[in-house]
């Protein structure tokens, strides 16, 4: 029979056995950006719809239908973030972040929202870890986000790791772009799919991304950004590109790179993982030069990005082994209360220790032991007295009791 309540469709629960990757992950996160200067920020899980729809564009899929939406009790309405650069620029702009030295760098970790059709991979809530570095357009900046990612993803272990790196161009050239590749799309339209066609006007750099044969035959000799780079942000791009090279990162330059947000500008990137199938996106970003502005601040730009960490422990595939315990206190039934006093004891110590909880016989205390990986057992016999037992060898000899805590941490070693 299912249980009557199962978790909401997308959502997962994390369950104990898989706290010591997350841990890992969150970890070797704050090591790398404390070692940057990144400090850290949170936002809110949900922020006034405006906000996003702003920001990450209102023609793009996450704004169209992917957002969860609601009115509040006040009548105001509000979203459940659906990614994190908006709500850090506005955090930014409302803490005078202007006045601190530029570029401002942080760093954050949280649960996301989008209603998405769930696939491996894919979850209507998820977590990310990302980057922000708000106030300035140095390529240095670019570079170095690109090589904090790289070198998260290495520091982690994931294997089968590629980077896709392109430019956009500034909004003007952008937007003369977009105007260009919208004629190229008509002068196509039969051969279009009709989501694609539909949204000619709205979003026509979507079409890159789309899995239609027809479609993909037509964007295969569309005009991309990146061959109508010019001025300012060719020399841009090639910066970032030579300060990748010097560094020995290894990149594809793709210009059908398509981010599912409108708010880039110039550099955009993107990390996949071989070991994801469909999803195979582990990270990306990119700069957002007039996004600071848009939301009311003086122009102001930079640049950022976000790795799903559901997706990085699917890559990394790790089976997910629970941690040994140091030692299980096994006790007689006129002794349960001394374990309870010694386990105590030897947890203020520091060591990991458990104790019988369920009421069972020695026999079963002992296989208990061994079902939790306990290297010792201490058995507290009927008299009180006190046998250590190492539990890979066997091997058991009596102990002075006021002595465990010792003789255990030097066995420990
Ligand atoms: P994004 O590419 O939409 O970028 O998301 C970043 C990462 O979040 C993806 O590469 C993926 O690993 C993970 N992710 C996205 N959607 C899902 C999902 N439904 N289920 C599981 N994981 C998912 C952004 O969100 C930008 N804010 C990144 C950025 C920061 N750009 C500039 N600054």
């Amino acid at each position: 029979m299912s249980p009557k309540f199962q978790a909401p469709r997308g959502t997962f629960d994390i369950l104990p056995d898989e706290e010591q990757v997350r841990t890992r992950i969150e970890s070797t996160a704050r090591d790398l950006f404390g070692r940057a200067g990144y400090g850290r920020i949170e936002t809110p899980v949900f922020e006034d719809t405006e906000l996003f729809a702003r920001s990450v564009g209102e023609a793009t899929d996450i704004v169209r239908k992917e957002m969860f939406t609601f009115e509040d009790h006040g009548g105001r309405s509000v979203t459940l973030r659906p990614e994190g650069t908006a709500a850090i620029c506005r955090a930014y702009l409302e803490h005078g972040m202007q006045k601190l030295p530029q570029p401002v760098r942080l760093w954050h970790l949280g649960p996301f929202f989008r209603y998405e059709a769930p696939q491996a991979g894919r979850f209507r809530e998820f977590n990310q870890i990302g980057a922000e570095a708000i106030g300035s357009d140095s390529p240095l900046v670019d570079a170095e986000q690109i090589m904090l990612l790289d070198d998260l993803l290495r520091e982690l272990g994931v294997p089968g790791i590629r980077l896709r790196l392109s430019s956009l161009g500034s909004i003007d050239a952008r937007a003369a772009y977009r105007e260009e590749l919208k004629q190229y799309l008509r002068a196509h339209e039969p051969r279009l799919a009709r989501e694609v066609r539909e949204r000619i006007d709205a979003n026509p750099l979507r079409a890159f991304d789309s899995d239609d044969e027809g479609t993909r035959a037509v964007m295969a000799e569309a005009p991309t950004m990146l061959d109508r780079l010019e001025g300012e942000d060719s020399e841009h791009f090639d910066e970032v590109r030579r300060l990748l090279d010097r560094a020995g990162v290894e990149y594809e330059l793709d210009g059908t790179l398509v981010r599912g947000l409108d708010y880039y500008t110039r550099t955009v990137f993107e990390f996949t993982c071989d070991r994801l199938g469909a999803q195979s996106g582990i990270g990306g970003g990119g700069r957002y030069d007039g996004l600071v502005e848009q939301l009311g601040g003086s122009p102001t730009p930079a640049s950022g990005w976000a790795a799903g960490v559901e997706r990085i422990i699917l890559a990394l595939g790790e089976q997910h082994a629970a941690e040994a315990r140091d030692v299980f206190v096994a006790a007689a039934d006129g002794q349960r209360h001394q374990a309870l006093a010694l386990v105590t004891e030897l947890r203020r110590a520091g060591l990991r220790a458990e104790l019988d909880l369920a009421g069972r016989g020695m026999k079963g205390q002992m296989r208990q032991a061994d079902r939790i990986g306990a290297r010792h057992a201490v058995i507290l016999d009927e008299n009180g007295a006190a046998a250590l037992r190492d539990m890979a060898s066997g091997e058991q000899r009596e102990l002075d009791p006021g002595r465990v805590v010792e003789e255990i941490a030097a066995a420990r070693g």
